[in-house]
């Protein structure tokens, strides 16, 4: 039992106010300005009404997320799979029990027509559960800022352009490098520690490995904090945090999107998100506070560029700074090591790609103790198409989610302002007719060659965007990129890795994480 006495009545009677008049309702908004029409020759007036949009209705929905229903214990990409082979490549999710009712499109142009119209302060739609903990049970931390998530309209915005000169301009990023990189040279300690002295495999919690090593280089980034996680002494709070972050992941899938009675009871699915986001917030609290305790006891003077993300955003609100720190704990775990997982796979089933890629990354790194830095960093174009070709093949998002933020309309139907719309990117990254060959991992794509542009830039503009698009796109990016570069560059130059088991299987719920155990082979290159 999580929620606390004082507040669970009410707690239920706020969300049985909220959801009741949205229980099985059809989410449609008034009428206002239609501009898309003009700009894109679409005539508002005269498309198929929203009501018309084909999909299931909420009774074939819940009866088929049932036990014995098609949609039964599948992954989303699976149910939207199921859904598309029967109403197309638009349709609409019905809400029930106060869920969000949205529709979902597989339209390169359709993505084009709601980004470009996404307006100034682009919207994505809350997560309930998440709103709910912060402003109704955590004011102590997020009543001022509630982070980047969840927040819309000008309290996004101001939020965001605080933030976005340290978090998003390369030369303020890229200064991280060297601890980033102290952070890999760690991870290859550690690797050759743990695999198997005779086979050089990787233990069946390699995954778990992976998710210390991405929180250690996230924290490292926002507190300067090194957690010494790459051992097997660790402080065991850390743990909970990771597995406390993952579960958040897993449950809001199950919460937001599968049919939930959570607005109307305490499900047991609904506390375990409220223990998880708790945890979440507890610990990484303690974390923060530590590190702030620290930077306190530092000379004003000894300040520089290297200096951590919570430290140059404390000068602007701590508060701010606060719940970005915890924002980046929270979405810098499973988000890199999932990704990092997916690429290291397909150059182990590539062996002549890991082959390609190693040549490049010996001619930075001379000698095994050769340091990366920034300069030698912005020459790695194999490494950065390897990266990119892994994101188009196994994406750890399904699609990218806007509310509209005026009328359009997408294949001949009305999408009134205010309606979710989720752009379903990843079956197409993967199909032939926008990607030749698109089966096969080909980094090569996106290289341009003798002046020929690279052949994946001839693929619509709006099908691969692995971190979104416009002003709301993924504020850890950059420190994405490079922590997945430096790790895979610090792997490849000291291991060769190999994959000798049936093909590695994953699963969506709001990220794509792997099922099977990631029991790579970790082979020692000579020099
Ligand atoms: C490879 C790893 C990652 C991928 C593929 C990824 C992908 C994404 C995507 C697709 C979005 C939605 C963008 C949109 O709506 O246009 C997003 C948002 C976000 N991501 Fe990431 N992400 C990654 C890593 C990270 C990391 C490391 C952090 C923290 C340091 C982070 C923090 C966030 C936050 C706070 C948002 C919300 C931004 C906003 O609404 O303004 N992500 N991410």
């Amino acid at each position: 039992m999580f929620l606390r006495p004082s507040c669970k009545l009410q707690v239920i009677s706020i969300r049985c106010q909220n959801a009741a008049p949205r229980l099985f309702s059809t989410q449609v908004h008034a009428n206002s300005i239609d501009i898309t029409a003009n700009k894109f020759g679409n005539k508002y007036e005269t498309a198929l009404p929203y009501s018309e949009i084909p999909g299931p209705s909420a009774f074939t929905f819940l009866k088929n997320a049932l036990p014995g229903g098609k949609c039964f214990a599948k992954d989303f990409d699976e149910i939207t799979k199921i859904y598309r082979q029967e109403y197309g490549d638009l349709f609409k999710f019905p809400s029930l029990f106060g869920s969000l009712e949205f529709v979902t499109t597989h339209k390169p142009e359709d993505f084009q027509t709601v980004f470009r119209t996404e307006g100034q302060w682009p919207a994505r739609s809350e997560l309930k559960t998440m709103t709910y903990y912060r402003t109704k049970m955590r004011p102590d931390i997020y009543g001022k800022h509630s982070g980047l998530v969840n927040v819309q309209g000008k309290e996004w915005g101001d939020f965001r352009s605080a933030v976005n000169p340290t978090m998003m301009q390369p030369r303020n990023t890229m200064v991280y490098i060297p601890k980033v990189d102290a952070v890999a040279m760690d991870f290859v300690k550690r690797i050759h520690q743990i695999r198997d002295p005779k086979t050089k495999e990787a233990p069946e919690n390699f995954e778990h490995e992976l998710n210390k090593w991405a929180l250690e280089s996230v924290a490292v980034i926002a507190l300067d904090t090194r957690l010494e996680l790459l051992n097997d002494n660790y402080n065991k709070r850390s743990a909970k945090l990771i597995q406390a972050s993952k579960d958040s992941f897993r449950l809001m899938f199950e919460l937001e999107f599968k049919p939930s009675l959570w607005r109307f009871i305490s499900t047991p699915k609904f506390k375990q998100m409220i223990e998880a986001l708790d945890v979440v917030t507890n610990v990484s609290c303690e974390i923060i506070d530590e590190a702030r305790e620290k930077f306190n006891n530092k000379r004003e003077s000894s300040r520089n560029d290297d200096e951590s993300v919570l430290e140059k955003l404390l000068q602007i609100d701590p508060s701010l700074a606060k719940v970005m720190a915890v924002d980046m704990l929270f979405g810098g775990v499973e988000t890199t090591s999932s990704t990092t997982t997916c690429l290291l796979y397909l150059l182990a089933k590539n062996p002549e790609k890991q082959e390609i890629l190693r040549q490049e990354i010996m001619t930075k790194l001379p000698t095994k103790d050769s340091l990366l830095t920034v300069e030698n960093m912005k020459h790695f174009p194999y490494l950065r198409a390897c990266l990119k070709e892994s994101l188009r093949m196994l994406p750890i998002i399904a699609g990218h989610i806007r509310t509209t933020s005026q009328n359009i309309v997408l294949q001949g139907y009305q999408i009134p302002k205010g309606t979710t719309v989720a752009m379903g990117v990843n079956r197409l990254q993967i199909d032939d007719k926008y990607f030749p060959n698109a089966e096969k991992f080909e980094p090569e794509r996106w290289l341009k060659k003798d002046g020929v542009p690279a052949p994946a830039k001839s693929a619509h503009p709006f099908i691969f965007l692995p971190f979104g698009f416009g002003p709301r796109m993924c504020v850890g990016k950059r420190f994405a990129e490079m922590e997945i570069e430096t790790l895979v560059a610090r792997i490849l130059r000291n291991f060769r890795v190999e994959w000798h088991h049936p093909d590695l299987k994953f699963k969506f719920t709001s990220l794509k994480v792997p099922v099977d155990k990631l029991l790579f082979t970790f082979k020692d290159i000579s020099d």
